[in-house]
């Protein structure tokens, strides 16, 4: 890979976001935002984050954190993400989000994270787990500077978008809160980043729940082989119980919601709805449509995700790469940081 200067000629404006290193993505995850991050990699500046500060809930399985970074890089790389355009951050390797975090933290108000919903979810998740996993565990500190950190990760670059998940939009709220706070109160050098929701904001698990995520075992990765993705279509949930062609209702059968997001023949997809509802359509039918479209959308990714695993040496490339840039912006942002709060002390004599 060629040397590329950091930023600093770069007139383009600046993407950050991220995601948390705890295992492989899936097509939630990339119709929710990894294909908004191929679309507009070209357009903007971006910094992709492996936010590993984020991972608390993982303190006891570290190795399954080191695993995961990996997975998410080559994940990365599977849908098309240019590691020489773009660059790809480990955070952790970036300490400089630790001390932003730590001069944000004099001036947020804890209620602010208090209000914050996805916060107050996971808290309560910690709590009372559904599955009992979490039983006897209590909120760790992590939890009140995460939403602090993230606001940090943001600001780092001096980003102007973030292109997320529906879930992360008060995390980005609280960033333009804060950018705005930061700006009237010390020196503007922050910009007001705005939030980007994906196609399709949150994707129904393959068992039918409203939403596909790790933890319930309903997600179908990207990096999920042919036969893994025919089988686990096979095994979709397809609405409630009906005979042979008997007919059904489309909003009630989430293979449609999956042919909504990912069928590219959208006629056919309105025929198929409108023959479901007159004469029947058997699941079979449209699991193997389903099967078709997704062979289609994942081939590609798993063939390239495939060339990168084949040469780990390369991946890291990537990551050192483009951690060593996302660290020289936040070097510069912290000199602004730094003069903005009047904390350049050994300047006086
Ligand atoms: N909280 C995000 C998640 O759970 C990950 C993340 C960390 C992030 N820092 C970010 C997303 C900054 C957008 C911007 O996936």
């Amino acid at each position: 890979m060629s040397e590329r200067p950091s930023s600093g000629g770069d007139a383009r404006r600046r993407i950050l976001t991220g995601i948390r290193p705890t295992g492989a993505l899936h097509l939630g995850h990339y119709a929710g935002a990894l294909e908004n991050w191929v679309r507009l990699q070209d357009d903007y500046e971006c910094y992709f984050l492996i936010a590993d500060y984020q991972v608390s809930d993982y303190a006891d399985d570290i190795s399954r954190v080191r695993d995961a970074v990996w997975e998410v890089a080559l994940d990365w790389l599977g849908v098309g993400l240019d590691p020489e355009g773009a660059s790809f951050v480990i955070e952790s390797l970036v300490p400089e989000h630790a001390e932003l975090t730590t001069w944000l933290g004099w001036f947020l108000p804890v209620g602010m994270l208090e209000r914050n919903p996805t916060l107050k979810a996971e808290m309560e998740a910690i709590e009372h787990p559904e599955d009992g996993k979490t039983k006897g565990k209590s909120v760790p500190v992590a939890f009140y500077t995460y939403p602090v950190m993230q606001v940090a990760n943001i600001l780092m670059p001096r980003a102007h978008l973030v292109p997320v998940g529906e879930d992360q939009l008060p995390h980005i709220e609280l960033t333009r809160e804060t950018a705005r706070r930061f700006n009237r109160e010390f020196k503007p050098i922050f910009p007001e980043p705005e939030a980007l929701v994906g196609r399709v904001p949150r994707l129904v698990g393959t068992d039918g729940n409203a939403k596909m995520s790790k933890s319930r075992g309903n997600t179908i990765d990207l990096k999920d082989s042919r036969e893994t993705v025919a089988k686990k279509v096979r095994g979709m949930y397809a609405g409630p119980p009906r005979g042979m062609n008997e007919p059904g209702k489309v909003e009630e059968n989430p293979i449609f919601l999956y042919l909504d997001a990912f069928d590219p023949d959208a006629a056919l997809v309105a025929e198929m709805k409108e023959r479901y509802e007159r004469s029947g359509v058997a699941n079979k039918e449209l699991k193997e449509r389903l099967t078709a479209v997704l062979q289609d959308l994942m081939d590609p990714i798993r063939e390239r995700r495939g060339r990168y695993a084949a040469n780990m040496p390369l991946v890291r490339e990537a990551l050192e790469y483009g951690t060593k840039r996302g660290r020289a912006i936040a070097q510069q942002t912290m000199e602004l940081v730094r003069d903005a709060l009047d904390l350049n002390y050994l300047r006086k004599y």
